[in-house]
């Protein structure tokens, strides 16, 4: 199987509740390594740029309101299928249609407000990685 970089985002509430670890452990039994990570408050022009692909959308204004109103916890997450595997392990979108012992089953309150963020395809892992660290940064095993 590929050996894959992912970025992971643990978003303001589940930061506020102090649950950073825990969510990292679900990394770290599944198989996922942690080779890279800042807490970060973001500003409103890096969420709007980071979630440029969704500025259309009618929730964008709230998206990005959410994502400023409070650090953030960024990691590249690093092992097989990991962007498959974190996108597994965190969850559906919505909470309430979210797998139990997901994340966001375990830890997200809404479909605004859910604990995680997670890069949805390799392209993607390759862009949102280059948007938060240098090479210099990441420290493979
Ligand atoms: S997808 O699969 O990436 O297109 O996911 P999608 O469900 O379209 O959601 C994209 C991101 O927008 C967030 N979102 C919302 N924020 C605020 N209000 C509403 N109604 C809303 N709906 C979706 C959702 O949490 C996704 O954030 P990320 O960080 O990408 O997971």
């Amino acid at each position: 199987m590929a050996i894959e970089r992912t970025i992971s985002i643990v978003k303001p509430d589940a930061v506020a509740k102090n649950v950073i670890g825990k969510i990292y452990s679900r990394f770290e039994d599944n198989g996922l390594r942690i080779v890279a990570a800042k807490m970060k408050h973001l500003t409103v022009r890096e969420a709007q740029d980071f979630y440029a692909v969704h500025k259309e959308r009618p929730f964008f204004g709230e998206l990005v309101e959410f994502m400023t109103s409070g650090p953030v916890m960024i990691q590249v997450l690093e092992g097989e299928n990991a962007v498959a595997k974190n996108r597994e392990l965190m969850g559906a979108t919505n909470p309430a249609e979210a797998a139990p012992g997901t994340i966001r089953a375990d830890f997200a309150d809404s479909l605004s407000v859910n604990a995680v963020h997670g890069s949805d395809s390799l392209e993607n892992a390759a862009i949102e990685i280059a948007y938060f660290f240098s090479q210099s940064e990441i420290c493979p095993r």
